[in-house]
């Protein structure tokens, strides 16, 4: 059987996780595609550099993506930024590759272009790490409520933040002291600007409400405040009031008379007091949350790790295995025969 061929674009934190994990599940990838997957080659930005604590074999280190995405069926792009990952997922799509990719930043910006590219080339852009990491997110917004109405998502979609204004919220620390904690603990980069002024979570806001409501919004639509300004006695006073400070992301339909048809979208990001009470105030640490309010639905809350190498490998890899799955079978994956191999345990088995 002919594999699947795979090219990796980045060899960072999640790079490396993705490779390691396709090697690792090899077997079961293979069984749930209907074909096996081969990584070709994986693109860094410096050759010589030593990736010997990646793991991964170094003979597929390369540093022409141009003409690895040439060579492949499924490319991941995990480089994040704007250039060259845009141009490389355009020639991705000119040479008949499917892509899955990691980057909020790009899709916020240019995501309109990239969907009519990948239609136009008749292959797949799939991006569920790109918002809340491991949690799976779009799919369900855009698959699974696609025949709801969704009013509102709230988000706590960057983790960096939620782990900063939590550390405000249980020490009493200072904005400053909370930053330099996360970023001993690795959470925060060494220039945090892109998390704590909220560019991150503006960015996954303008995903998440595209997906929500059907419709097209820019990271530039989204109204965005940081947590710069949020002080050890503003986290005090929440406090006092049973309330705790989120940054969340905010996307809902509003029925503004002043918009055509009485409707409109606002996407926000900014810091919000909230009730003790409400299911958002319980998202401790890192973590990631968001809390979906739909009109048959009613309210749905996905929660769970929103960033790391494995967590966001986990959504790649799924992405990796649906458009893997509809380059051999149509989508529909090889079902039954997956787990045909694996004993049913008696009950009461401790
Ligand atoms: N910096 C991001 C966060 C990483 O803290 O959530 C995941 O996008």
């Amino acid at each position: 059987v002919q594999p699947l061929r795979v090219a990796l674009l980045g060899c960072g934190v999640v790079g490396t996780a993705v490779a390691r994990l396709l090697t690792e599940h090899a077997d079961d990838m293979a069984a749930r595609v209907g074909r096996p997957l081969q990584v070709v080659g994986i693109a860094v930005r410096r050759a010589g550099k030593d990736r010997s604590e990646t793991g991964v074999d170094p003979s597929l280190f390369t540093t022409d993506a141009e003409d690895l995405v040439t060579r492949a069926d499924v490319v991941v792009e995990v480089i994040g930024g704007i250039e060259p990952a845009r141009s490389l997922i355009l020639r991705a799509f000119e040479h008949g590759a499917s892509v899955v990719t990691a980057n909020k930043a790009l899709l916020a910006e240019d995501g309109p272009l990239l969907y009519q590219a990948a239609q136009e080339h008749d292959v797949d852009l799939y991006y569920e790490a790109a918002v809340a990491g491991a949690i799976p997110l779009l799919r369900p917004l855009r698959e699974s409520l696609a025949g709801d109405d969704v009013r509102r998502v709230l988000g706590i979609v960057n983790g960096t933040t939620n782990y900063v204004l939590d550390k405000m919220d249980t020490t009493g620390a200072g904005f400053a002291e909370a930053v330099e904690q996360a970023q001993e603990l690795g959470y925060a980069e060494a220039d945090p600007t892109a998390d704590v002024e909220g560019f991150d979570a503006a960015a996954k806001a303008a995903i998440l409400a595209s997906l929500a409501f059907h419709s097209r919004v820019s990271g530039k639509d989204v109204y965005r405040e940081g947590i710069t300004e949020v002080t050890a006695a503003d986290v005090h006073a929440a406090r006092e009031m049973d309330c705790v400070v989120k940054l969340l992301a905010i996307c809902e339909v509003t029925d503004d008379p002043a918009e055509p048809g009485g409707r409109g979208i606002s996407v926000r990001v900014h810091p919000a007091m909230i009730p003790r009470t409400h299911p958002l105030a319980g998202v401790r640490e890192a973590f990631n949350a968001v809390f979906v309010e739909a009109e048959s639905a009613g309210e749905l809350m996905f929660y769970g790790r929103g960033a790391g190498g494995d967590p966001t490998a986990s959504a790649v890899l799924g992405d990796v295995v649906a458009v893997a799955r509809h380059k051999v079978v149509g989508g529909l994956g090889p079902g039954e025969s997956t787990y045909a191999d694996l004993p049913i345990l008696p009950m009461g088995r401790a």
